[in-house]
């Protein structure tokens, strides 16, 4: 009877299983053009179909087949786990209590949330039957701009504790002929240069273990163009892809046997195996996509409005046009020295000036890069009327202030270090590493992460209404460890988690400073940071030749209202290249303008010029900051020019900027032809910051037509010649 009951309870239960899949269930995750289509199969796992233009009606999946052979593996699964079938790469790999690495996951239930009209969450959780492990795969469509964000929640519903030891945020099956991979990499002062090729079978990472100053060596971002054998602008299927994490990651592409490619893209693996206690649950970042029918220039203008919109921190807030002491002054100045820039920054017509590093320490003053980080207090030789006259000295005018401070670090020569060496991240027993004579505190730390809110706490406190902060990270985790966690393998994800934890309490407590995101320059160039900070310092190197490239780069994903562009002196500091004033303005006008130099040294004609660059550039932001991007050439190109134009929402108003970046003989005129015009419109065109034009319509009005399908051949020959045109709709 005993054993009857027990068979009756097993019927029930498959039964139950039998029905629950006997229906298949279809979700869309859907934007205005676009769709993400996934659906059961007879067994319960969730398979993805399809990620592209728009399907309307998803029941046509029903009954779906892909004649994949069963020994190559399952169909494309929205979310795959080691073990069952799977045998390419998984997003997820959990050792279980008893050691096995088995995970199954089948669908149990979905719901989607309207969040507004614009935005849409769907939630579909997953479970493996046997071990109670949870899987919610989250999805946020946003319509209009045509962006789906992923990412998951793992939760261990089983009795006994579970190591992840991978746990992407998203997994993405395409299908297409051909998949050619745009890349970031770069390094300090060589960010964001362009990478590209034709992905072929096996694998290819693009990733990051440095913990800190993770888009140094490649950001994790990416454009993939389908179905074509290059990049184009304009035309073709591109998906473009970013992950919001500031910490260690990893993106994967896998062609495998049957042409298939699948993405993973997350938080590395590496180091980085998790313990999740039962009952607890680890939530992983975001991964941004958008997918555009009108080439990689259309990817980029859809993931620009999404950062504008809901990416990144307050881009409603324009950061105003500055000067910062660092190339000018270093950290050799004094009161006077300061009092005199700010005057300078009114003269120009520049908005704020931020005093960069060398203003804090006293015990061990901060007179270079060796001494001083870690000890917050105004150095009283150098400042002794302190930071308070400094910002009143800045508001009389009219004029902002702005601050550096680098709140994770510490010399080892400084008070800090002295009274906290617990502080500091290492690995028990050994040496802790020095990068710029200096070591990184340990932001798993709660402790620190109160001291790292105080710096920035105390730093506001010094003087009210100070408008802007610039904080900096200049250094990596060498050596990684922390005295204060018990499982090193958290350290990765736990400094990262400490590090959002400092900036939400900053953001709760000061919501309108404007802070910049800086680590050596581009270092934390990515959307987890962008969340909090206003924009980046997009590297330490201002020489305009080679911004053009980074800035090229950086733009493809991030837009201009958070890149941070000066114009510094020549020879340049970092690369000893001398280029025209002219130039240096027109390469920086095209982000969030700014200068960088002693304006001591500026001829009095340079300073005129500056004045008039300044005071258009004023005219124009709005175009860059909120404007639509249309890359017109490539600087990789051929022809060796480069131009960009930024136009209006409505079409009405637009900025061109052209540079020739080498001298290839008088021959080659470039011609550029200016998309995102509007063909019906007629357009005044006039040439800024110049007494003599480079073009010969410069002062006329031509059809929308003509500039679009003929467009304009300014005379840009020589080396360094560069042109900003406004175009503004009669
Ligand atoms: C880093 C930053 C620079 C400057 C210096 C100051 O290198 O990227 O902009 O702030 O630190 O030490």
């Amino acid at each position: 009877m005993k054993h009857l009951k027990k068979i009756n309870a097993l019927l029930a239960c498959v039964l139950f299983a039998v029905s629950a899949y006997a229906e298949t269930v279809m979700i869309s995750v859907e934007t205005d053009n676009v769709s993400m289509v996934m659906g059961t199969d007879k067994s319960g796992e969730l398979l993805f179909y399809h990620f592209g233009g728009r399907i309307a009606d998803v029941s046509a999946f029903k009954g779906f087949r892909s004649y994949r052979r069963s020994d190559y593996g399952t169909d494309p699964m929205a979310y795959p786990a080691a073990g069952g079938r799977y045998f390419n790469e998984p997003a997820l790999a959990v050792e279980y209590a008893d050691g096995y690495g088995n995970t199954e996951l089948k669908y149990v239930s979905h719901k989607v949330v309207r969040i507004d009209g614009n935005v849409a969450r769907t939630e579909i959780v997953l479970e493996d039957r046997l071990t109670s492990l949870k899987v919610v795969l989250v999805y946020t469509s946003y319509s209009r701009e045509d962006v789906i964000t992923c990412h998951t929640e793992i939760l261990n519903g089983g009795k006994k504790p579970v190591t992840l030891k991978s746990y992407y945020s998203s997994s993405l099956p395409v299908k297409a002929d051909k998949y050619f991979l745009t890349h970031f990499y770069g390094a300090w002062a060589r960010e964001m240069q362009v990478d590209q090729e034709m992905l072929t079978h096996g694998i290819k990472t693009i990733e990051s273990k440095k913990g800190v100053r993770t888009t140094h060596t490649e950001n994790p971002s990416f454009m993939l163009s389908l179905n074509a054998d290059g990049f184009d602008e304009n035309y073709g299927e591109v998906i473009a892809g970013a992950l919001a994490w500031s910490g260690n990651f990893r993106i994967s592409f896998q062609m495998d046997e049957t042409d298939e490619l699948n993405v993973l893209a997350g938080i590395n693996p590496y180091a980085s195996e998790y313990r999740l206690e039962r009952g607890k649950a680890m939530v992983t970042p975001d991964m941004i996509y958008t997918y555009s029918f009108a080439g990689a220039g259309q990817a980029t203008r859809n993931l620009h409005d999404w950062a504008r919109r809901y990416g990144c921190y307050d881009s409603s807030v324009m950061c105003p046009a500055l000067l910062n002491s660092w190339e000018g002054a270093y950290f050799d100045f004094n009161t006077k020295t300061l009092t005199d820039m700010i005057d300078d920054v009114k003269d120009m017509g520049l908005e704020m000036f931020v005093l960069d590093d060398g203003w804090f320490g006293n015990r061990y003053p901060r007179n270079d890069a060796k001494s001083g980080l870690g000890d917050w207090e105004t150095n009283v030789s150098k400042l002794p009327e302190g930071i308070d006259y400094l910002v009143r000295y800045a508001h009389d005018r009219g004029v902002k202030f702005g601050i550096w401070i680098e709140p994770e670090m510490v010399n080892p020569k400084s008070e800090l270090a002295a009274r906290h060496p617990d502080w500091v991240v290492k690995s028990a027993g050994r040496e802790i590493p020095q990068i710029r004579s200096q070591w990184l505190l340990d932001l798993s730390n709660p402790e620190v992460q109160d001291f790292v809110f105080g710096v920035f706490d105390r730093t506001m406190q010094m003087a009210p209404g100070i408008d802007y902060i610039k904080w900096d990270a200049n250094r990596h985790v060498e050596s990684f460890g922390s005295e204060h966690i018990d499982r090193q393998s958290h350290f990765f994800v736990e400094y990262v988690q400490g590090f959002y934890e400092v900036l939400r309490r900053i953001r709760e407590k000061y919501p309108e400073v404007i802070v910049q995101a800086c680590a050596s320059g581009g270092g934390r160039v990515e959307y987890g940071a962008l969340k909090y900070f206003n924009e980046v310092w997009t590297s330490d190197n201002t020489e305009a030749l080679s911004r053009v490239f980074i800035q090229y780069g950086t733009n493809m994903i991030y837009p201009a209202c958070v890149t941070g562009s000066h114009v510094s002196a020549v020879p340049n500091h970092q690369t000893a290249n001398v280029t025209p004033l002219k130039f240096r303005f027109d390469v920086a006008s095209a982000g969030r303008l700014g200068m960088e130099l002693q304006p001591k040294d500026m001829t009095a004609e340079e300073r005129e010029f500056a004045r008039k660059a300044i005071a258009s550039y004023k005219e124009y932001r709005d175009l860059v900051f909120y404007g639509d991007l249309y890359r017109i050439h490539s600087p990789y190109g051929k022809g060796d020019h480069y131009a960009l134009m930024y136009v209006s929402k409505d079409k009405r108003r637009a900025v061109v900027f052209a540079y020739c970046l080498r001298y290839q003989g008088r021959a080659l005129v470039p011609q550029f032809r200016l998309y995102g015009l509007d063909p019906d419109m007629r357009y005044s065109l006039k040439e800024l910051n110049v007494d003599k034009s480079r073009f010969w319509g410069a002062g006329k009005v031509f059809d929308g037509t003509y500039l679009i399908n003929q467009g304009i051949n300014p005379q840009l020959m020589k080396v360094y010649d560069s042109a900003v045109y406004y175009l503004e709709a009669e």
